[in-house]
């Protein structure tokens, strides 16, 4: 999706008139909750894949025995990035003096210590795949238990067709979030989609949620 979203303002109802006034491009994006940071099959089998939370390096790592697992992606030695590593069993081994760190984010060896003397690790992030995405919880670990991994039910069924996309757009959160809500914005896509005319059907709006229904036809 590129271009310069439109909000399709007949979609959204306005917010109550009691509630906060809040610039929405200046929202940060909020820790506490579960985000996708790959598609599973970026991370094969033994391999690690570096990736990023709002700029923070996160390593993913899928061992030999195929559990997946985040850690921070900066060896706590020299804050070399773990993922140009090697896994090893259950541990990813840093490529430069070797440390090797468990799915906790423990120093578990280094190859020039005795294990009585091992150091400090770095910080591991609560990680769960499901949908064919593994999705990371950047916040509050306290929190990740009690937070929901988002419920993608359709993505499952026969019924609905599944579009993936997973390239990078330079772009305030909130403009993407709009983008694929305001589907009057078809007429970026006449030249893939030909003249497709999207009707919408309603919308639910909750405390921090919106939902709209859109039907489309040729
Ligand atoms: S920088 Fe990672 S082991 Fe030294």
């Amino acid at each position: 999706m590129h271009g310069v979203p439109l909000l399709d303002s007949s979609a959204i109802d306005p917010p109550p008139a009691s509630a906060p006034v809040r610039d929405l491009r200046r929202v940060p994006i909020h820790p506490d909750h579960w985000y996708p940071l790959a598609w599973s099959s970026e991370v094969r089998r033994g391999k690690a894949l570096g990736v990023q939370f709002a700029g923070d390096p996160i390593v993913l790592v899928r061992t030999e025995s195929g559990t997946i697992f985040a850690l921070e992606d900066r060896c706590a030695h020299r804050q070399v990035p773990l993922h140009a590593g090697v896994v090893e069993g259950e541990f990813i081994r840093c490529g430069y003096h070797g440390w090797a760190y468990d799915c906790t984010g423990r120093c578990v060896d280094v190859p020039y210590l005795g294990r009585e003397r091992l150091p400090n690790g770095v910080r591991a992030y609560p990680c769960h795949e499901a949908h064919g995405l593994i999705f990371v919880f950047p916040g509050d670990v306290a929190l990740a238990k009690e937070r929901p991994l988002p419920a993608l039910p359709s993505a499952e069924d026969k019924a609905y067709k599944t579009r993936r996309f997973g390239r990078e757009v330079k772009c305030h959160y909130s403009f993407m979030h709009e983008n694929l809500m305001d589907m009057n914005h078809q007429f970026l896509h006449r030249r893939q989609m030909g003249q497709m005319r999207a009707r919408s059907l309603g919308r639910r709006r909750g405390e921090d949620w919106v939902e709209v229904d859109y039907t489309f036809a040729h």
